[in-house]
């Protein structure tokens, strides 16, 4: 594994604005949180309901700004870029899973998953279709490719969203409650998928979950507790 980290968060504070009328107290989500990420490594975000999980992702993935602190890709600090710079970046480096899998309804499998690459890469639309034909079919969806979004299994659904996010190559795939919304079967099925592609694609891997078993198969588990990472837990103890 890389000695410098693929993303640093540095001293990252959040807060929201109440929207309860009797508040008028901004709420403290995260407050000063440092964290390396590693190329490759496979992160579980864990905590109580509440506590800023998705928050934390969702800056991570820079899809939410913190109110301080920087997010370094690299000497940069994400949060300096502007607007379409930081829609690239996340294009080209980032995947999201998330517990609804956002799918396009009344497009198929292939449409869906090819819509990053035609809005973010200059690949032929040849290059993109074969791209976009050897993910679905690495998730077990090669009989599934030209079905329609909606009439795909709640478990095809997901694994439709997970070669998605997977069909640019990006560094880093966000997951935020990926098997939340599946049964214990599929769940099972997409846990082990998420692995697979980590060992080959060899992208880093965060997971925001209540999941304890998915939890277990990460290599390190982060809690979030009173705004903070409160403990960090790796099954390797080379890393950080
Ligand atoms: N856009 C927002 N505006 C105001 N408050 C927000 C906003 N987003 C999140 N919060 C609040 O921030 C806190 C943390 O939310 P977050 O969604 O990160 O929690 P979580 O740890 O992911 O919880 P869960 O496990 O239930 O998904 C919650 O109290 C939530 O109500
Ligand atoms: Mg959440």
């Amino acid at each position: 594994m890389d000695k410098s980290p693929l993303i640093s968060l540095k001293s990252i504070s959040k807060k929201f604005k109440s929207s309860a009328k009797v508040s008028v107290e901004d709420i403290e989500i995260l407050k000063d949180v440092d964290f390396d990420i590693y190329k490759g490594e496979t992160i579980a975000v864990v905590g109580a309901s509440g506590t800023g999980k998705s928050t934390l992702l969702h800056i991570v993935g820079t899809l939410d700004r913190p109110n301080q602190g920087r997010l370094l890709f690299g000497n940069k600090n994400l949060f300096d870029l502007d607007a379409d710079e930081l829609a690239r970046f996340r294009n080209r480096r980032v995947g999201f899973v998330f517990q609804f899998h956002h799918l396009l309804q009344g497009f198929t499998a292939i449409e869906n998953v090819m819509i990053p690459c035609m809005m973010g890469s200059n690949l032929s639309k040849k290059k993109i279709i074969a791209n976009s034909e050897a993910i679905l079919e690495r998730v077990g969806l090669k009989h599934r490719i030209y079905h329609r979004a909606e009439d795909l299994s709640g478990g095809e659904q997901q694994r439709v969203a997970l070669a998605r996010a997977l069909v640019m190559n990006p560094d880093i795939l966000l997951a935020d409650e990926p098997t939340g919304n599946l049964d214990k079967n599929n769940s099972i099925q997409v846990h082990s998928l998420l692995v697979e592609l980590n060992q080959e694609l060899g992208m880093t891997l965060i997971v925001v979950t209540h999941n304890s078993e998915l939890a277990s198969l990460m290599q390190k588990s982060v809690t979030i507790q009173d705004c903070k990472i409160v403990d960090v837990v790796g099954k390797n103890s080379n890393e950080n």
